[in-house]
């Protein structure tokens, strides 16, 4: 069955803090595309002189990125969007995908994804240099590593596994003493 009503997806930030009203949340995931720290933030975990790195996805057909869908009260849908465009701005662009849940009822949603040709973007690094660059970053929303360590316990609070984000995580903890 096809939802339509409106969905948005959240794979990074909006996992754990949506900020927006929404009626319903549900745990899922989109087929064949990966979570990576490759985006650079100036704007909320960074500044334009120190970018900070923050997650977007980029499409691989060996993975899926499990994240947190919300169901939007179609009266509301005009404004969440207003919001997450302004929220989202740094390099994001906002695309419709499936997303899949836990029984497998599929719905589309809306999901803002930063690709390689944002002015923002930093693309892929070791783990370890990753992981460096966010422990000496902060922004206007704060500091970088608290945005890795809020993501990776978003995904565990779902049972989720993603190496690449509990890898940096590590890393991070490890810096930070
Ligand atoms: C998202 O959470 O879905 C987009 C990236 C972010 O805001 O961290």
């Amino acid at each position: 069955m096809v939802s339509k009503s409106p969905w948005i997806f959240g794979y990074g930030s909006l996992m754990w803090r949506p900020d927006f009203p929404f009626v319903q949340s549900r745990i899922g995931y989109i087929r064949g595309w990966r979570r990576v720290f490759w985006q650079g933030s100036t704007d909320h975990r960074g500044t334009p002189d120190a970018p900070g790195r923050v997650v977007t996805i980029i499409a691989d057909e060996r993975e899926n990125c499990i994240g947190m869908a919300y169901h939007i009260a179609p009266e509301r849908y005009g404004e969440t969007i207003e919001i997450l465009d302004y929220r989202e701005k740094g390099g994001y662009r906002l695309e419709v995908l499936p997303v899949v849940f836990e029984n497998n009822e599929q719905v589309f949603a809306s999901v803002y994804i930063a690709t390689p040709d944002n002015p923002e973007f930093l693309g892929q690094a070791e783990p370890e240099k990753i992981a460096r660059q966010i422990s000496t970053s902060r922004g206007p929303s704060g500091p970088n590593d608290e945005y890795v360590i809020k993501l990776a316990r978003a995904l565990r609070k779902i049972g989720a596994n993603d190496p690449h984000v509990f890898e940096v995580e590590r890393w991070v903890r490890s810096l930070k003493i």
